[in-house]
């Protein structure tokens, strides 16, 4: 047990001890306190390792849902830690910041979002999964970038599906299936953030190259790819293809995991608009999970993530209509 007196102040309200084995400390933490962490695939390397389930949006959702722990400690961003709460409402969700949250998220605020709704009375709303718990609670179905595809084909031929909040996934999704989207005005700024140009300059060196590329990317990016899935998927997909050298359109994060699983191939990052040392596209809210964070949240077992019973009911209907149909 860590003492008081031992403590240092290293934020605004949390304190740590000095000299301390973060890894260690935590792990423990989880025993003692019946804890589990839940890590996206574009968090830190030193956050996965310590993480029970590492997955994409789909599979930690379902983890989320079928916990026994008491605490579920997320290393995600907000809107990941908002589903865990409304899939398991009476689990302890920590977000180890609350800072961390998504541009896709923020581009749907919900009076905008309802105003929108109301010019398509009659339509289906599907909302991708990067959303807050308002926007959920707004939806008649959730869906991921695992499901998306399956889920708009569910949808009766000639009813008029809203997809938000990203219209790059949406404009995948239609192309796909053939069906009209009526889209809302989002995308991801880590995806966007990908150079058109910088990959066709890349491709002239590496012209056997595959591209893998995650569908919030804009359409140009897309179009380059050999594969296009969710994180999970392209993890996967990299494993099986014959290409030498693969080109990864998409967070930085997974570019670790798909070398450990394949350390022989060439595995390139699609270079960013920006030059930074990995040229690479980071999302700053998922790097916003750190060690010293993610042991203050749970030692001190705070910022806890809750939600309105008006909000949560709908929202999990929502959700709980994407998970009985992935
Ligand atoms: P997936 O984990 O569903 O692939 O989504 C990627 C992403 O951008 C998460 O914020
Ligand atoms: Fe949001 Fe994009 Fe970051 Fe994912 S990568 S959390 S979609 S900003």
């Amino acid at each position: 047990m860590v003492l008081d007196a031992e403590l240092k102040r290293t934020s605004f309200n949390n304190f740590i001890a000095d000299g301390i084995n973060l890894k260690e400390r935590i792990i423990q933490l989880k025993e003692e306190k019946n804890a589990i962490i839940l890590a996206h695939y574009y968090v830190s390397n030193s956050i996965k390792l310590i993480a029970d389930t590492v997955g994409d949006s789909l599979a930690l959702a379902q983890a989320a849902k079928k916990t026994e722990a008491d605490i579920i400690l997320f290393c995600g961003v907000h809107f990941m830690a908002e589903t865990a709460k409304i899939l398991n409402p009476s689990k302890k969700v920590l977000l180890p910041d609350l800072q961390a949250g998504c541009s896709l998220a923020d581009a749907t605020p919900a009076d905008a979002f309802a105003l929108f709704k109301q010019e398509y009375p009659d339509a289906v709303v599907i909302s991708y999964i990067n959303c807050s718990a308002e926007i959920k609670a707004m939806s008649d179905i959730i869906c991921t970038s695992s499901n998306a595809v399956d889920i708009v084909r569910k949808i009766p031929a000639g009813k008029k599906i809203i997809f938000a909040p990203d219209k790059n996934l949406g404009t995948y999704v239609s192309k796909v299936t053939g069906r009209d989207l009526i889209l809302w005005d989002g995308a991801c700024t880590v995806h966007e953030n990908i150079s058109l140009q910088k990959l066709n300059e890349l491709l002239e060196d590496h012209p056997d190259a595959e591209v893998i590329a995650h569908p919030e990317c804009i359409g140009g990016i897309l179009d380059k790819a050999h594969f296009i899935g969710s994180t999970k998927a392209l993890i996967e997909y990299a494993q099986t293809s014959n290409a030498q050298t693969l080109v990864v359109a998409t967070e930085a994060g997974i570019l670790s995991d798909i070398k450990q699983l394949i350390p022989d191939k060439n595995i390139i990052p699609a270079p960013s608009m920006e030059t930074n040392s990995c040229a690479c596209s980071e999302c700053p809210y998922m790097k916003m999970n750190t060690l010293e964070k993610v042991y203050n949240a749970l030692y001190y077992e705070t910022p806890e993530i809750l939600i309105s019973s008006k909000t949560h009911i709908k929202a999990a209907a929502a959700l709980n209509a994407m998970l009985e149909l992935s």
